[in-house]
Order: C-alpha cells, then sequence, then structure tokens
C-alpha cells in the first residue's frame, strides 16, 4: 500500500513537472557566466557586449540596413528620437559604428529601434500599455519601447543570470516599470497589450514553448515573435506554430522580418482586437 502511494506520488510528480526550460542560449555556460558576471562585477559590465560569447548570442550585424529600414518606413516620432536612443550603447562597449545620417551606433540598437518603430506601427496600443517579453536579452528592446511606447507594466521571463543583467541595465538607464518574473511564475495580470519575444522563444524546446505558450502567450490581446530556425532541440517549425495559434483562436499574420537577418526567420504577429 505505501509502495503505490509512493509509486502515484512519483508519478504524479513527473506529469505535472516543470518544462526543461532548455534553449540555444540557454545551453551555453559561458552565455550565462556573463550575464552573470556582468551584473555583479562593474568591469564585466562595462564590457560584456563585446565578449565573445555574448556578442555571438546576441549581437548583430554592423546596423546600416537597419539605418536604411529606418530612413524609409519608421515614424517621425521614432526618427527624433533616435539620437536619444543611443545611449543604450554607454553600456558594455559594443561594437558600434559611424552610420551615415545616424552617427555612432550598434547594430542591435538600432535593430531594437526597428522592432519598436514596427510595433508601433503595426498596432494600435493604449497608453501605459502592458507588455510581457520572453527571452529579454539584457533589456535593450524595453529601453527603447520605454521611449517610443511608453508602458505601465512589462514583465520580463528569461534566464536567472540574464535576469540578473536586465536587472542591473534598466535600473542604470532608469527603464521604469520592469519587473523579471521567474520562468516558471504566473503572469500576474489576466491579459496583456502586448506579447513579444524576439529570436527567444523559437529558440526553446519544444515542452517549453507550449508551456510559455499556454502560459503567457495566450493572454496576450496582440503578438509580436520574430521566429528563428536555428534550434537544435525538438522545436515547433513555423507551420505548426501557426497551427497551434490557430487551435487556440489567433489568427497570425506572417510576415518577413522587418530586416532579413538569417534565412527561415519570419515575423510572426497577431492582433485580437482587430479581429
Ligand atoms: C538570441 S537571444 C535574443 C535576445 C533579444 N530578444 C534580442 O532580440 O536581442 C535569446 C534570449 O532568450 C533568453 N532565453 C534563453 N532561454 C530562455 C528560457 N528558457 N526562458 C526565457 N528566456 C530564455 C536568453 O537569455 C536571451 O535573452
Amino acid at each position: 500500500m505505501k509502495k503505490l502511494l509512493v509509486v502515484s506520488i512519483l508519478l504524479c510528480h513527473l506529469l505535472h513537472s516543470n518544462p526543461p526550460q532548455n534553449s540555444m542560449t540557454g545551453r551555453s555556460t559561458s552565455y550565462r557566466e556573463i550575464c552573470k558576471e556582468a551584473a555583479l562585477d562593474d568591469c564585466t559590465f562595462q564590457k560584456f557586449r563585446s565578449i565573445k560569447p555574448y556578442f555571438d548570442a546576441l549581437e548583430c550585424g554592423q546596423g546600416g540596413e537597419f539605418a536604411q529600414y529606418l530612413m524609409e518606413n519608421a515614424t517621425d516620432q521614432t526618427l527624433s528620437q533616435i539620437g536619444s536612443l543611443r545611449k543604450l550603447d554607454l553600456y558594455g562597449d559594443p561594437v558600434r559604428n559611424e552610420i551615415p545620417n545616424f552617427g555612432l551606433f550598434s547594430g542591435t540598437t538600432l535593430r531594437y529601434i526597428v522592432f519598436a518603430d514596427s510595433m508601433k506601427r503595426l498596432f494600435d496600443l493604449p497608453d501605459h500599455c502592458t507588455i510581457v517579453e520572453i527571452g529579454a536579452g539584457f533589456g535593450g528592446q524595453a529601453y527603447v519601447l520605454s521611449h517610443l511606447v511608453p508602458f505601465s507594466r512589462y514583465y520580463v521571463y528569461d534566464l536567472p543570470e540574464a535576469e540578473m543583467l536586465i536587472e542591473r541595465m534598466v535600473a542604470t538607464l532608469g527603464v521604469p516599470n520592469v519587473r523579471c518574473l521567474d520562468v516558471y511564475a504566473e503572469l500576474p495580470l489576466e491579459e496583456v497589450d502586448l506579447f513579444i519575444s524576439n529570436y527567444a522563444l523559437s529558440e526553446c524546446d519544444k515542452e517549453t514553448q507550449l508551456d510559455y505558450f499556454k502560459r503567457v502567450a495566450v493572454k496576450a490581446k496582440r503578438g509580436y515573435m520574430l521566429f528563428n530556425d536555428t534550434n537544435v532541440f525538438d522545436h515547433l517549425s513555423l507551420s505548426e506554430w501557426i497551427e497551434l495559434f490557430q487551435e487556440n483562436g489567433i489568427h497570425p499574420k506572417i510576415h518577413p522580418e522587418p530586416v532579413f537577418t538569417y534565412s527561415g526567420n519570419h515575423l510572426i504577429t497577431w492582433d485580437r482586437t482587430k479581429s
């Protein structure tokens, strides 16, 4: 009888255990170590964006193509704020280039500006909206959005080491209303205005993807998700993502990446306020 009870408790635990949270960046011990060190050590904080494993995980090309996109597509409001958004590059010593019309910028910061501007143009977001981001890097997207799309709450799900760094970065930059949550925590709101996950949820294993989808994404009225297909774990393909959305009453739109960076990458968006 006692044996049966132990077996059933174990079975119950197995059936309800948390997903493993495997992901491409998560399996890189050096990436996680740099995040933690940058959060705790001033010297690493001053240079983390140029340390190779971190650079390889997060930073992108030279930036000219993002600047070109902004010149051709961005709203006047975005263009007028570009100079002040350069502040993001003051920390972590990112690789910066002199970009015509824009000055000295990292490609990654320009990429965050492209995405924020594209969200602004795609969605009719309320003033002081609520946002949740899965896989927020060092908090750069939150910083840029705080200038272009002011929010009242910005929840972040990321690995513990990355969240330590995000907390340091948002405190240093004075980004208000950002709160990092434990990867297994419930979203504190019943619904949010905008869900974001760029090159992050698509890099997790399938079990983690399904868990975040059910626990977080379905609570969002709108979504902006950059999908990339460089994932060694069993994961959802683009067509499986579309099926999953549709099964849950969400009608996603599939767009090319705003600026092409890699073949197979796509932008997935949804807006339930319009359907
Ligand atoms: C390729 S980076 C993209 C970062 C950022 N979205 C950007 O566009 O620069 C992947 C992000 O996903 C995060 N990540 C990895 N595993 C995760 C998990 N299980 N849950 C939440 N975030 C995770 C990483 O720490 C990192 O912030």
